[in-house]
């Protein structure tokens, strides 16, 4: 991963493109997006091999593949969903303790059934991610993929900032905003039909099928892994890192450090 802050997203910027955000998706996200997660655990691993064409299996690799980890250290994985992430870290560690939060309980009821598959204990707490229910500096490493789309950033990263202990890693996973529009305009249009297909493929609700438009409306007004990387650099992250895959930026990783005062 590079170092890269490009300073694009000033803080009267990041206000403005978080309150648009909120305008445009808040009753998605407060409405829909549970109803969603309410239906796709039980599909949620094919649904999105088939929807990337086969392509998320190996971006959770690759994430997972930039985050170190020492013994005993505490990790929180927020949105932590089926514990992709969680149970992943836990295999490369065995002697982490990683608690998983999410507001979905049905999620977090499929994660859990894959972490005693596996013999390994995740802690789980069912609540909203925008209020983290844990003392400041509680923890060495915190994980966020694949949800940053669906969060109100000027809300949670503060309070991920505020979780991690001095020293402490934040790592972040997502489909972000490519920076090239044409790139952006086949990407999108791809996410529309991928979505459509495996929602028929997998029986999805009316509601999953209806919030087809939603996940591309959401990257086109989200960032890009450049302007990720200055929002983190505005909340008071240090030694900020980031990667892009594929095309410019379609999905974007990054490491950035809380560092002691
Ligand atoms: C695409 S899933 C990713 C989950 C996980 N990283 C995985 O790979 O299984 C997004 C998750 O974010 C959670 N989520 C979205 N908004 C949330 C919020 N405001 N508070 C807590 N969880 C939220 C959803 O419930 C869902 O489990």
């Amino acid at each position: 991963m590079k170092q890269n802050v490009s300073s694009s997203i000033t803080t009267e910027i990041f206000e403005q493109r978080e309150k648009h955000r909120r305008s445009l998706f808040s009753n998605v996200w407060s409405q829909m997006v549970p109803k969603v997660f309410k239906d796709v655990p039980r599909y949620y691993r094919p649904g999105n091999i088939v929807a990337s064409l086969g392509l998320w299996e190996i971006w959770v690799w690759q994430f997972v593949r930039t985050i170190n980890l020492l013994p005993q250290y505490q990790v929180l994985d927020v949105c932590a969903g089926t514990n992709d992430v969680g149970i992943r870290l836990r295999k490369k560690e065995p002697l982490i303790s990683v608690t998983a939060i999410d507001r979905s309980q049905e999620m977090q009821i499929e994660g859990q059934r894959r972490a005693k598959k596996t013999g390994l204990q995740i802690a789980s707490i069912i609540q909203d991610v925008h209020e983290l229910p844990f003392p400041d500096s509680s923890f060495d490493v915190i994980t966020l993929q694949a949800a940053s789309r669906h969060l109100q950033l000027d809300k949670v990263l503060p309070e991920i900032f505020r979780v991690l202990k001095p020293g402490g890693f934040f790592y972040h996973c997502d489909m972000l905003k490519p920076n090239n529009p044409v790139v952006e305009w086949l990407y999108l249009r791809f996410l529309r039909i991928s979505v459509f297909m495996t929602s028929m493929i997998f029986g999805s609700t009316e509601t999953t099928r209806k919030c087809n438009g939603y996940f591309g409306d959401a990257i086109h007004h989200f960032y890009t892994t450049d302007e990720f990387s200055d929002v983190l650099q505005l909340i008071g992250f240090s030694n900020i890192k980031c990667k892009r895959s594929i095309w410019g930026g379609m999905v974007g990783f990054h490491a950035a450090q809380k560092v002691s005062i």
